[in-house]
């Protein structure tokens, strides 16, 4: 049945990605609006797009509204159950891939993998690596199964719990780090609080995963992790201990945002 509404009618209102939502409701390509704006909307679709419409402007990440997002070469599944994967994790495939050889037999395991990013990204791009993947989260790891298009093993633990006796050549994790009452928290309402916050000053999990991490790395062994820009001097001293041969990063944004460390 159609709505008596056309594509023109929208085409350049004033609305939050409105492009993009017409896209998903009509289920066409950007081109494809444009080469047919007279085109009338049946009933269905101009629902779906009014519903897409009002939780894009209630402040749904586009990304939720179509269910996937892209990260470094790869387009990945995600759901209210997994972080929207953020441009400055591609810093820690960058890290990762330029210290071992892509042809080279390495372990290595990417600790909270939320919709699988790190790993599958890592699993892609150097096909000899063994890559593991861990999540506290079923949801999350029902996601990443679903994403994964190369053979990762993947556990279901908080942190190092179902890994005793594993031992890795890189462990890499971009674990939650935002403080309980961080500002930012506000604009992020649609994605889940136990992916981002870790206690009263956001390094709850990061001191568990440094505390713990030298007992699964092998000799030699790297520690990499992605961390909030206010926090890199606090956890390089905590690393001090079990780690040497640290080094910081800044993401494209000049904020610092990763560290490298190789056990002590
Ligand atoms: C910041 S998100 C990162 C997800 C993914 N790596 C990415 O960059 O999009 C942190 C992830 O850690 C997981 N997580 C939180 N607490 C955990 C724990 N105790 N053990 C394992 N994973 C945990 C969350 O479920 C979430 O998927």
């Amino acid at each position: 049945m159609s709505s008596g509404k056309i594509i023109k009618d929208f085409l350049h209102k004033d609305i939050i990605d409105i492009q993009l939502l017409l896209c998903l409701a009509l289920k066409q390509k950007k081109e494809q609006l444009f080469a047919n704006p007279s085109y009338e909307l049946t009933k269905k679709e101009l629902n779906k797009l009014n519903k897409l419409i009002k939780d894009r402007n209630n402040g749904k990440p586009y990304a939720y509204l179509s269910g996937s997002k892209g990260f470094y070469h790869l387009d990945f599944q995600v759901s209210s159950d997994t972080l929207i994967p953020r441009p400055e994790t591609e810093l820690l495939i960058d890290i990762a891939i330029d210290l071992f050889k892509p042809n080279q037999a390495i372990e290595a395991i990417d600790l909270g993998t939320g919709s699988g990013i790190i790993a599958i990204t890592l699993a892609d791009k150097c096909p000899e690596w063994r890559i593991s993947a861990s999540d506290k989260s079923i949801n999350a790891l029902k996601i990443a199964k679903k994403n994964a298009t190369k053979d990762i093993k993947f556990y279901h633990s908080s942190w190092f719990d179902e890994l005793t006796g594993k031992t890795f050549d890189l462990i890499v994790t971009n674990p939650p780090y935002l403080a309980e009452n961080d500002s930012h928290l506000e604009d992020l309402k649609y994605e889940p609080i136990e992916a981002m916050v870790s206690g009263k000053d956001g390094l709850d999990d990061i001191r568990e995963i440094i505390k713990n991490a030298p007992n699964y790395l092998n000799e030699g062994g790297y520690l990499l992790l992605e961390h909030s820009d206010r926090k890199q001097k606090e956890i390089v001293e905590l690393l001090k201990d079990s780690f040497i041969n640290i080094k910081t990063y800044q993401d494209l944004n000049g904020l610092d945002r990763a560290i490298l460390a190789e056990l002590r």
